[in-house]
């Protein structure tokens, strides 16, 4: 079926990653990016792309009357624009709550008057964290314990689409992801942050002791993830996105530093991050077994070492970031 979708946070890295996914897999379907353009967004993340196609709308999600006219103008919402950083959440959260929760009750009140399909992108940190020995990881049924004002934003715009489901009948679908890696992820992330402080000729910087894991899939898979949900997906419920990445920052920063060609041990250990996360984990079985999904990327060194690369051919694009991101961190001790 042709459709003209919305992608909000489309200018931002899963968005945009998403937006081109999009534009590959589906060539029929219309695309309307509808975003802010915050220090996260950017216009160059889908550049190239067909103006016919791909328009961008520069709008801010908690604007009632824009968000209006663009989802009466769709068939489907598909729901990525957020303040996505844990440190910015702790050092000033009032934007994520505004965009993550009061943003989304916006969409949500958009696509119930205009009768529109929704899907909400969320993250496994709503879930909390799991001990490093713990044999369960995250699924549709783990009971929600965020830690992070980021994270306990995105717990409530989730709740917020499940009674949006239930109390008005919308035609609502969530998913909860892992770590994303890949191009385009602004340089504050940790992968990012840790290629480009290498190509400055800076050591890499690790938080704490390093043994905190996350469980790493490449954005192309949580697009594909994305798009399986919003077509074949069962209204009203939540699948979690996971592609078997379990790793620990320190050996992903030494990993790092191998690919480049630096000594593996030539990092700096800075100021553990406040309330930090141990572990995330999680189990993707229902969208295996229900929706047939499957990971692309499952060679994790592989998949990093073509994203060093990306850093290493666009500077350009990640140059014109990188100083402020990292006055940002010094600011903060990390
Ligand atoms: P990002 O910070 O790179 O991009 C966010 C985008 O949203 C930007 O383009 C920004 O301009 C836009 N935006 C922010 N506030 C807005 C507003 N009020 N109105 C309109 N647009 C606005 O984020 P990301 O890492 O691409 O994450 C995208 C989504 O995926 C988020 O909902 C995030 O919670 C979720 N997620 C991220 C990860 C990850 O590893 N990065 C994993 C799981 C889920
Ligand atoms: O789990 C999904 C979440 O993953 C998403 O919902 C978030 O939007 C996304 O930002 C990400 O959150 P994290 O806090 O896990 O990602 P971040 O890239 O900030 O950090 C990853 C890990 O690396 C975390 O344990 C903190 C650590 N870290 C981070 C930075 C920036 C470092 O050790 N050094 C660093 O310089």
């Amino acid at each position: 079926m042709n459709m003209k979708i919305i992608v909000t946070g489309g200018a931002g890295f899963i968005g945009s990653n998403f937006v081109r996914y999009v534009g590959r897999e589906r060539p029929d379907w219309q695309i309307v990016v509808y975003d802010k353009l915050t220090y996260a967004g950017n216009r160059l993340n889908i550049a190239g792309l067909s103006e016919d196609r791909v328009k961008l709308v520069v709008a801010d999600i908690c604007d009632e009357a824009s968000i209006d006219a663009a989802v009466a103008d769709c068939d489907a919402v598909v729901h990525f624009a957020a303040e996505s950083h844990n440190d910015n959440s702790l050092h000033s959260p009032r934007p994520f709550i505004d965009t993550n929760i009061v943003g989304t009750y916006q969409i949500l009140q958009a696509v119930r008057k205009h009768g529109k399909r929704l899907h909400h992108i969320s993250t496994d940190e709503v879930y909390g964290d799991l001990a490093l020995d713990d044999p369960a990881k995250f699924n549709p049924e783990t009971p929600y314990n965020p830690s992070s004002p980021y994270s306990s934003t995105k717990a409530s715009s989730d709740l917020l689409v499940r009674a949006w489901v239930r109390s008005f009948g919308i035609q609502a679908t969530i998913s909860n992801c892992s770590n994303n890696y890949g191009p385009y992820q602004h340089v504050e992330k940790f992968i990012p942050r840790q290629i480009t402080e290498i190509l400055e000729g800076r050591r890499p910087k690790l938080y704490g002791t390093g043994e905190n894991v996350r469980d790493w899939i490449h954005t192309e898979d949580h697009s594909s993830g994305v798009l399986t949900i919003l077509e074949n997906g069962k209204n009203g419920e939540t699948y979690l996105i996971g592609a078997d990445g379990e790793r620990n920052n320190k050996d992903v920063i030494e990993l790092i530093l191998e690919i480049m060609g630096k000594d593996p041990h030539d990092y700096e250990h800075v100021e553990d991050r406040p309330g930090h996360d141990l572990r995330y984990a999680i189990d993707a079985s229902k969208l295996y077994g229900e929706l047939g999904w499957r990971p692309k990327y499952t060679d994790f060194r592989a998949g990093l070492s073509e994203t060093i690369d990306w850093y290493k051919q666009n500077s350009d694009w990640w140059q014109p970031q990188k100083d402020s991101t990292e006055a940002k961190y010094q600011e903060i001790g990390r």
